[in-house]
């Protein structure tokens, strides 16, 4: 068993884990009401649990230095901690939905690199809210817990997301993609046969924070334009359809509109995408992943340099059928259709140009899709 500071996990009660997530497509729509396409990822968070007949959390990691006691009475006030507020928020909000906390010690060992766009915070919330379900015996409703810990990230930690991330940690089933609809989450599994191809996550490896980034600005441009478009009769933005677009034109302002084009024309790359999918036509899947990267930049603009030229140069390389940013973006990963056979060239090709134009050395995962929550006995 892993054991990276002399930590001695055997004496732990529980292994819980939640998941990171990649987004094949549909960025930017889930708190629109559209329906995304993501899988959970094998890199997830890890929580080894037990009770400690305390009102105290105290957290440690396998991978930092820093020891964490959170008092359960006071859990309002580690908005401002380093490390230890997702843990906090999380907590919090499970409270408040009405669960009991006990005091115990978790060790958190992450898989989901920190700022990677793979949903590392999600995997965090997901994760420490099912450890307390675990040693409180409480029935896990997985979509439960991906609500409360969406509510944490965005009352606690400040970002104002959709339901995607928390979802896809909680309830991602191996082998599978999701199609969720944000508005009712309803969700059906969609295997992912990529045929003689393998889906890359590779990293740009520019350090991003969501907190700080234009996230929440895009969001409330998508309101103003709920609200400017309500004599359209739709209820979430999601249902602009391509043909309405014309009239919205006329409504809103050019940037605003660029918003809503994006949430439109990137709908109904999702309902393509998954027929795509299911139809093994890798191909069409790869122009989806193209022409979704192109109106995140130029549309929604929440690429960058960095994932530009990351996301270019997948799509140079001759084996390539179609690469994208993945999650909020401003920095993140990029994930690319790529044939199987060439996928070490393709990283080695790719790597190249890209330090070559940024002068960042991006990183490649080697990950499954895998499960959401896991619960293991020790
Ligand atoms: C982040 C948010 C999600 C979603 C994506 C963009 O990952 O947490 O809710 O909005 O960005 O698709």
């Amino acid at each position: 068993m892993a054991d990276k500071k002399n930590i001695n996990l055997n004496d732990y009660a529980f292994r819980v884990t939640a998941a990171g997530r990649v987004n094949v497509i549909g960025e930017h729509v889930d708190y629109c009401g559209g329906k995304v396409f993501p899988a959970a990822l094998t890199l997830n968070n890890a929580v080894y649990v037990r009770p400690n007949g305390t009102n105290k959390v105290n957290l440690s990691w396998t991978t930092l230095d820093s020891t964490v006691t959170l008092d359960l009475d006071k859990l309002e006030s580690y908005v401002n901690l380093k490390y230890g507020n997702y843990q906090a928020g999380s907590l919090l909000k499970w409270r408040e939905s009405g669960h009991a906390l006990i005091g115990c010690d978790m060790v958190q060992d992450c898989g989901v690199p920190f700022g990677s766009g793979l949903s590392s915070s999600a995997a965090i919330e997901v994760s420490t809210i099912a450890a307390m379900c675990a040693i409180t015996n409480t029935h896990m409703d997985k979509v439960q817990i991906a609500l409360q810990a969406q509510r944490a990230e965005r009352e606690y930690v400040g970002v104002n997301c959709g339901i995607m991330d928390q979802y896809a940690s909680a309830c991602g089933k191996a082998g599978n993609a999701m199609l969720l609809d944000c508005n009712s989450l309803e969700c059906e599994y969609v295997p992912v046969d990529t045929g003689d191809c393998s889906l890359v996550i590779a990293n740009c490896c520019k350090p991003h924070s969501l907190v700080e980034s234009k996230y929440n600005e895009r969001r409330a441009e998508t309101e103003q334009a709920l609200n400017a478009l309500s004599g359209l009769g739709i209820s979430c933005l999601a249902q602009v359809t391509p043909n309405m677009l014309e009239s919205a034109q006329s409504i809103l302002t050019p940037a605003v509109f660029k918003r809503v084009k994006h949430v439109a024309e990137e709908c109904e790359r999702v309902r393509l995408a998954a027929k795509a999918m299911k139809t093994g036509d890798m191909a069409a899947l790869g122009k989806l992943l193209n022409a979704s990267h192109e109106s995140l930049q130029k549309l929604y603009e929440v690429t960058g340099n960095e994932l530009d030229a990351l996301a270019y140069a997948a799509q140079a390389h001759p084996s390539c059928l179609g690469s994208r940013m993945t999650g909020g973006g401003f920095g993140g990963c990029t994930v690319s259709l790529v044939r199987s056979d060439d996928v070490e060239d393709f990283k080695k090709f790719v790597a190249e140009r890209y330090t070559k134009q940024t002068g960042y050395i991006p990183e490649f995962y080697k990950t499954e899709i895998g499960d959401g929550i896991t619960v293991q006995k020790l």
